[in-house]
């Protein structure tokens, strides 16, 4: 049941001894109460504070009714739920106001613990309503350690790390090349922690021009600018109790970071063309694919802002530094297109995976899987035998475009072996550079023995 915690309830009757009850009974269950006899009275009320609820008496003396009552605060704010007090002489009216926007009705004499249960009830309501909304949008999904495939031991202490302060709210900085899997672990790190029930938010702050990305995060009132036609929710009251994920922190401009850091300081904000605080209660967790230390240090991103939110900083290597990942990922990703394709790829052919070993994966685990979802949608065996990414020498296929040249070639068998040759000293070059020239390690990642690698830079003429 929802917590009445700081929940705003606006009470109007005409009668001052129905409402001094109600206020009493609501100010003691932990509610603000704003009590108002007169519609001008509660108008204001509605003005100036962020209702979570509003009972109001049908019939309000001062010749207007309660219905007139309940139409301006729907038209202030379509979601607020309003439960309209009605005598027994009274339900058709009741009924009426349902019609024109009434969450509920309530008959008198009152019965407190009734009427308490509905409100509870109507303020769940809205905050469940609330939280799928956004979370259906975010695609949320359960996540567990076993999701992000690694056998990497860098990858492996950053989970580490990321075990040990998810339960905190201190805020996260994800950094790495695109497509290394910042946003993974920004939800593996909210739907592992205590916020796992609560909405996990994303902005992405590079989509976005400066002023939608303002509306974007804090929301508007109705009227604030052009074409604010209704009153809307930012991200950052979407997330509130949850995680916010800002994405791409290093492209936002000054003015969005100068008004971050104000909420993230303070914890409230106003939404654009609003005065009123809105409080909030958020786990930041923002990811940059850009230095951003060097950001800091041209003037492009606040240094102030940066400390911030550079609490916990986890850096995820790219997938040419952690190459023993590749067979684990492609295996991962086999099964996954086989289930959404209904397809019974079983693997990748030895010359593809040696190709994939040695590729510089720009793209990172993105690419990897990209090319793994057309392998598996294009494979005519069971087995992926396309190797789907550019090769070093030239080609996307497995052997070499270069074909055949009865000029050139003493003969097919030949020029096979010179071509395999070149792709072989390629990659043997290729990882060697990205081990710095530490032989043990590079025979590692080519799955030969040192020896035969020592043999091979020999036979190839490679430079140490
Ligand atoms: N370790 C992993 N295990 C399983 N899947 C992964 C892993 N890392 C990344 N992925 C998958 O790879 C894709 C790219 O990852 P993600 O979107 O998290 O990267 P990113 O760093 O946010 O990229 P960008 O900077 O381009 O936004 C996603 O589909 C994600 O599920
Ligand atoms: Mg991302």
């Amino acid at each position: 049941m929802a917590c009445a915690n700081g929940s705003h309830i606006l009470i109007v009757d005409d009668e001052a001894g129905i409402l001094r009850g109600l206020s009493d009974l609501f100010g003691t269950e932990g509610f603000i109460v704003h009590a108002e006899q007169t519609l001008p009275g509660a108008l204001r009320v509605a003005d100036d504070y962020d209702l979570d609820i509003a009972i109001v008496d049908i019939r309000l003396k001062h010749a207007v009714s309660g219905t007139a009552l309940l139409a301006a605060l729907k038209e202030r704010d379509p979601e607020l739920p309003v439960l309209m007090i009605t005598g027994y002489g009274s339900v058709e009216s009741a009924v009426e106001a349902m019609h024109l926007g009434a969450a509920d009705y309530i008959l008198k004499p009152i019965d407190n613990s009734h009427i308490l249960d509905k409100v509870r009830k109507h303020i769940e309501l809205v905050r469940l309503k609330h939280d799928n909304l956004y979370l259906h949008g975010e695609l949320r999904e359960k996540y567990c350690a076993s999701d992000i495939v690694t056998a990497d031991p860098d990858m492996l202490h950053q989970l580490q790390v990321a075990d040990r302060i998810k339960q905190s709210n201190a805020p996260v900085l994800l950094c790495g090349e695109s497509g290394t899997g910042k946003e993974i672990m920004a939800r593996y790190i909210h739907f592992t922690s205590n916020r796992k029930d609560r909405p996990f938010v994303c902005v992405n702050c590079a989509a976005l021009s400066e002023s939608l990305l303002l509306s974007e995060l804090f929301g508007h009132e109705k009227g604030a600018f052009t074409g604010a036609f209704e009153k809307r929710l930012g991200k950052f009251e979407l997330a509130d109790t949850g995680t916010l994920f800002l994405d791409e922190i290093g492209d936002m401009s000054l003015e969005v970071q100068a008004k971050l850091l104000r909420v993230l300081e303070q914890s409230y904000f106003e939404r654009l063309g609003g005065s009123r605080s809105v409080s909030v209660d958020i786990r930041i967790i923002s990811a940059t694919n850009k230095p951003v230390a060097q950001l800091v240090k041209e003037g492009k991103v606040r240094a102030d802002l940066y400390y911030r939110i550079n609490v916990v900083q986890l850096m995820l290597p790219p997938l040419r530094q952690r190459r023993t990942d590749i067979p684990l990922l492609a295996d991962h990703f086999i099964r996954l297109y086989n289930r959404r394709y209904n397809r019974k790829v079983m693997g990748v052919s030895d010359a593809v995976m040696r190709a994939w070993m040695a590729y510089h994966w720009p793209g990172n685990v993105r690419e990897l899987q990209n090319v793994v979802n057309q392998g598996v949608l294009l494979s005519a065996s069971d087995q992926i035998e396309l190797l789907g990414v550019e090769y070093p020498g030239g080609s996307s296929q497995a052997q070499p475009k270069r074909l055949f040249d009865p000029q050139r070639d003493e003969s097919l068998q030949s020029f096979v072996k010179q071509a395999a040759g070149e792709i072989e000293k390629a990659s043997i070059e290729q990882v060697l550079k990205e081990s710095s020239f530490n032989q043990s390690k590079a025979a590692a990642i080519l799955r030969m023995t040192r020896k035969t690698l020592a043999k091979k830079i020999q036979e190839y003429h490679i430079p140490r």
